[in-house]
């Protein structure tokens, strides 16, 4: 047996013993996405992961994402394989920040992103992602919002709204670094192909790209579409993994990973439920709160 094959049949073994599941994100890496019981986007895995009678989450994705889990299962044991994988949007802002925003802006509801902690949550009125930001805004009735913590998303949302969007200068740093230029030479050195893009990429990608959407939003576009060529523009690893279900498409792709999604490993999938380390703790307050902002947002989906 190879080394990887042991390693997977033993996480799969300490599956069942602890009844967890692996979640898996779409930025991570084909071979963690195996051994995953759910690939999804962030808050669609914790929900599925809501869903299921597990005692224990593993989350094979960032710290907000763990967390945002959590918060969908405070009964359950949530491990994050690498601790110190965050997220540079989740990490520019914190609760004392968003509090002092609404001391400077009293009365103006709070929109944050779900790429944020627990504890700016708890300090939110309503949550979004980036398929339902413009959506949520529109819903909440009012001239201006307080917008967290991407100002590129807040860009793209002020771009497909009337309401007045006070952002924040948080940003992606994988999203950050695609430009117009490298797509302009991308098409002339392919014609006819499909440009998609992840709204946290700055405004003249948007502006260059054929469509904009969040993960699950890329994907359905590919799987809907059968473009002849596609380019993602978003981290590298989804490529790979979309192009597993759609072999007629012919991805092009410049290679932005995600340091911190890629610190999540098999031996340290392994070490976390061989040893239930790594556990996401939260007080019971600010679960409470910070749940409500999720549920406030999902009310206003449906
Ligand atoms: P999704 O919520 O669309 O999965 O995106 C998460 C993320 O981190 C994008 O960079
Ligand atoms: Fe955060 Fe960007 Fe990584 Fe997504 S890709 S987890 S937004 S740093």
């Amino acid at each position: 047996m190879s080394a990887d094959n042991a390693l997977v049949a033993a996480i799969e073994l300490l599956k069942q013993q602890r009844n967890a599941v692996v979640l898996a994100h779409y930025y991570q890496s084909p071979e963690i996405q195996d051994i995953a019981d759910f690939i999804g986007d962030s808050l669609e895995l914790s929900r599925k992961a809501a869903n299921t009678s597990a005692d224990v989450i593993v989350f094979c994705g960032v710290h907000f994402m763990a967390e945002t889990a959590k918060l969908m299962s405070p009964n359950k044991k949530v491990l994050l394989p690498d601790m110190s994988a965050g997220c540079s949007l989740s990490s520019s802002i914190t609760g004392e920040d968003v509090r002092n925003l609404k001391k400077k802006y009293p009365g103006v509801p709070v929109v944050s992103y779900v790429n944020t902690s627990a504890d700016v949550k708890s300090e939110t009125d309503v949550c979004c992602t980036s398929a339902n930001a413009v959506k949520i805004v529109n819903s909440l009735g009012v001239k201006k919002v307080i917008f967290l913590p991407d100002d590129y998303l807040a860009k793209y949302v002020a771009s497909q709204t009337d309401v007045e969007i006070i952002s924040w200068k948080g940003t992606c740093e994988v999203h950050e670094q695609f430009n117009d230029q490298e797509i302009n030479e991308i098409r002339k050195n392919n014609p006819g192909i499909k440009v998609i893009a992840h709204p946290e990429c700055p405004p003249d990608v948007i502006n260059a790209s054929d469509f904009t959407g969040s993960t699950s939003g890329m994907i359905k576009y590919v799987k809907d579409n059968q473009p002849e060529k596609v380019m993602m523009v978003t981290e590298c690893s989804m490529s790979d993994n979309v192009q597993v279900d759609n072999p007629n498409v012919k991805f092009i792709r410049p290679c932005n990973l995600c340091p911190h999604m890629k610190k999540i490993t098999l031996p340290k999938i392994l070490d976390c439920l061989q040893n239930e380390t790594n556990e996401i703790l939260m007080d019971e307050v600010t679960i409470e709160k910070a749940k409500k902002s999720v549920e406030r947002m999902t009310k206003i989906g449906r």
